[in-house]
């Protein structure tokens, strides 16, 4: 294809990537491929507690502001991820102590902190993130163990700090995990009947070649009847999940990942258009997946670029096909 002619183009709803503001600000090529190849960013790291609000009284948003500058001018939307999650908490919330009511002003003082610095330029969050285990009960983390209710609380405190930002429950791995699905489609009716604001499902979609075709579209129509925002929000296809040493990223293997990436976008094409918040990648190039690092993987190839920041073969396939709708 035309190297003018962009995936982005043929698309009716954002087309993000999770950026690394140091990626951005050192490295051209990425910095490039980031600017031209999507119209939406998520930080991958630097709107989270840890980072964010490092102590009790200090807020550094220092990196977070250069990404949404970035966006800004490039005209990219701007998700926000996350307000609540169990990890990369910073360490004094660890080690808080205090009765119910001194955890929910902590909490919530984060929160409408973050909303309220972001208010207009970030339109939707993230706000609690991976709440559920596989087997559909709440997570135990400090959330939990100090806070009754704490998504509900979460969501109502990320609305009055900005009532037009759109929010969303992020989760992985719905797909074969019914009972986990189970839970978030119960927490979506239970806001809808306590009249709790809820505007969205982050669909992670951390997926790989042995995902099942079937159960990712059953989660996704699943998701899709609760009439709420969809965002693929953390896309990848993972070719080596087994994470064999000598893993060759072959002719078969590269056409399984195409296929999966079609199936995906495929499937969002049939989420009725009002409800298409948008798909989100996990990365930008292959050397850049968090699939690398976190699971020391160095023969993973996940994502649409190759090392160089070049179109690999699933991008042109992805373009051909969805061409065609
Ligand atoms: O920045 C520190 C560095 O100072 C330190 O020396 C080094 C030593 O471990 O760690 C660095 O922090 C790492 C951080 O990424 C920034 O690179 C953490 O160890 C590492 O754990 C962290 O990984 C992130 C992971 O979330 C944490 O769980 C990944 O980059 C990030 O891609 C990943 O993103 C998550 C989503 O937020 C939620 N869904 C799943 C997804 C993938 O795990």
């Amino acid at each position: 294809i035309n190297p003018t002619q962009n995936l982005k183009n043929l698309v009716s709803y954002p087309l993000g990537v999770a950026v690394n503001p140091r990626l951005l600000h050192e490295n051209e090529s990425y910095r490039k491929i980031v600017a031209s190849e999507f119209t939406g960013l998520t930080a991958e790291n630097h709107m989270k507690m840890a980072l964010i609000h490092p102590e009790a009284n200090r807020f550094d948003f220092s990196q977070a502001d250069d990404i949404v500058s970035f966006a800004q001018a490039h005209q990219q939307r701007m998700h926000g991820h996350t307000l609540v999650w169990h990890n990369q908490t910073a360490t004094w919330m660890k080690e808080f102590q205090g009765d119910q009511k001194a955890w929910e002003d902590m909490l919530k003082n984060h929160i409408q902190t973050v909303v309220k610095h972001f208010k207009g330029k970030v339109k939707g969050w993230d706000v609690v993130n991976e709440a559920f285990l596989d087997d559909g009960s709440l997570r135990p983390n400090i959330w939990s163990d100090h806070i009754p209710d704490y998504l509900a609380k979460s969501f109502i405190w990320a609305h009055e700090a900005d009532p037009d930002a759109l929010l969303f429950y992020n989760d992985y791995g719905q797909d074969g995990k019914p009972k986990k699905m189970q839970a978030i489609l119960h927490v979506v009716e239970d806001f809808k009947r306590r009249q709790i604001p809820i505007h969205g499902l982050g669909l992670q979609m951390h997926i790989s070649i042995l995902s099942k075709n079937e159960q990712l579209k059953e989660v996704i129509q699943q998701a899709t009847a609760t009439g709420l925002q969809i965002h693929f929000s953390e896309l990848d296809v993972a070719v080596n999940p087994q994470n064999i040493s000598d893993y060759q990223y072959d002719e078969p293997s590269k056409k399984e990942q195409i296929q999966k990436y079609e199936l995906l976008f495929q499937a969002f094409e049939k989420v009725p258009m009002a409800q298409r918040y948008g798909i989100t990648f996990w990365n930008v190039g292959d050397q850049d997946s968090w699939l690398r690092g976190y699971f020391k993987r160095p023969k993973e190839y996940p994502l649409l670029f190759d090392e160089n920041y070049l179109r690999k073969p699933a991008y042109q396939a992805l373009f051909q096909t969805l061409d065609k709708v």
